[in-house]
């Protein structure tokens, strides 16, 4: 009898003691949780100009009403700024304008936010970006591509994360990711999305996947094969896609800078300093069927379209830029390790005189841009064709890694990692760096020098 008592009053503390630190960690959790889920995703910074940035705000679960304050990173006494003040609905998703910037400046900022209706204004989110550079000066930006973020395969973000890390360690101008960023939930190789709804979770874990990079640098988005937005997929998936991205993931579209672009962001261009960069949507206006294995599409028959093309030589021919450099998922033809990769658009420059390829490296020729950067074949390679770099940035995610038998380039680095470029003058320094959690900044693995008119190997 006694010892069942002793038995029973055991038990009854030991349930006692969980209730209590159950309650307690949940009231701590309650209370953290009470700062930090007003916003469900870190903010995204894009479309700098050389006075204003957007930030792209997604509410958490609860109606709020916010701000953002900023003022410039090199200010001994802070002076704060305000953005207007927006209300936002749960899961809504805002861009917020900071105006009134100095350019080519650094700036910090803030996001406050309070409960519609309850509670006081607090800090719950922030980072930092540069204006748009209009003088000459020297400066560094980095490219990444082919995170091949899906839900399917959660483990990318593993991967995205440290390369992330590494670049928004660096504190570039700004990050360009050269598409593939996310993998179209469909039934086919390379989508189309299927639902509505989808392409939604597809970018918020690409942004949770990103995680404080696009609060610290301004990140431009190239739309690779992957994002659902492919020539040949349906209009009404496409829609989805495109309406999902442009809202999610703010950068030129509607709102364009001098140079021009598309009003859908899939190509634009801006210079930054002496330096003119061109994003080129490559799969968005072929028509014909270019999935991995289709029979449809040929190595010759990618196309920019007309009016991309038009916008191309135009954009090229009136630049007065020092540098003109391309950034694009994929050459526009292909000749790679076999017919069937060559049919996909891969092989760089082995490509360049293959279909309306030919036509780019003629205009790059013509009007002297230095380096075509591109990704889709998951390595870091540079090869040239008569003098031009074709530079492929790696991967920052994606499982496969694609090997001579397909790309057909002679050598190329395998790791996960990031193309650091560092504009000085004359010259410009092209890094492949690791994304490596235990060193900062990632790990150095190769090293290539570009001098104006000028390319040589290392
Ligand atoms: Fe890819």
């Amino acid at each position: 009898m006694f010892k069942k008592k002793v038995r029973n009053f055991a038990m009854a503390s030991v349930f006692a003691i969980a209730v209590f630190v159950w309650l307690f960690t949940g009231l701590v959790q309650v209370g953290e949780a009470a700062q930090s889920d007003l916003l469900s995703l870190p903010p995204y910074v894009g479309m700098p100009t050389e006075s204003s940035v957007l930030v792209n705000l997604v509410a958490g679960a609860r109606p709020i009403s916010c701000r953002i304050r900023f003022h410039r990173a090199d200010a001994d006494k802070p002076a704060w700024s305000f953005s207007e003040k927006t209300a936002m609905k749960p899961d809504e998703v805002a861009d917020l304008r900071l105006t009134g910037l100095e350019s080519g400046t650094r700036y910090i900022y803030e996001v406050m936010a309070a409960v519609e209706g309850e509670g006081t204004e607090q800090t719950i989110a922030g980072g930092g970006f540069k204006t748009r550079m209009v003088r000459p000066d020297k400066f560094s930006f980095a490219v990444f591509s082919d995170s091949h973020i899906t839900p399917r395969a959660p483990e990318r973000v593993g991967v995205l994360g440290p390369v992330a890390d590494a670049v928004a360690f660096r504190k570039p101008d700004f990050a360009l990711a050269l598409g593939d960023n996310i993998q179209a939930l469909g039934n086919t190789h390379a989508g189309p999305f299927v639902n509505p709804g989808d392409p939604r979770i597809c970018y918020t874990l690409y942004r949770q996947g990103l995680r404080h990079l696009p609060s610290e640098t301004v990140l431009f988005n190239v739309i690779g094969n992957w994002e659902g937005e492919n020539g040949w997929h349906p209009e009404q998936a496409r829609a989805w896609a495109r309406e999902t991205r442009m809202k999610m993931i703010p950068g030129p579209g509607v709102q364009r800078y001098a140079e021009g672009g598309s009003p859908d962001g899939g190509y634009y261009a801006f210079t930054w300093g002496d330096v003119l960069c061109i994003a080129l949507h490559v799969t968005g206006y072929t028509p014909t069927n270019h999935a991995l294995g289709s029979k449809e599409g040929k190595v010759d028959d990618w196309t920019l379209g007309e009016q991309q093309l038009a916008w191309l030589t135009e954009c090229l021919k009136t630049s007065t830029a020092k540098w003109k450099l391309i950034f694009t998922h994929h050459t526009v033809g292909g000749r790679a390790g076999d017919d069937e990769n060559s049919r996909y658009g891969r092989g760089g420059a082995l490509a360049a005189h293959v279909g309306e390829q030919q036509k780019v490296h003629e205009l790059m020729q013509k009007y002297g841009v230095q380096a075509f950067f591109y990704g889709h074949d998951h390595v870091f390679t540079y090869q040239e064709a008569d003098g031009i770099p074709y530079i492929c940035v790696g991967s920052a995610g994606a499982p496969w890694k694609f090997g001579p038998g397909e790309t057909g380039y002679p050598w190329s680095v395998r790791d996960s990692g990031f193309v650091w470029v560092d504009v000085d003058g004359e010259r410009m320094g092209v890094s492949f760096i690791a994304g490596d959690a235990s060193v900062q900044g990632g790990r150095e693995l190769k090293h290539y020098e570009i001098e104006r008119g000028k390319a040589r190997s290392q």
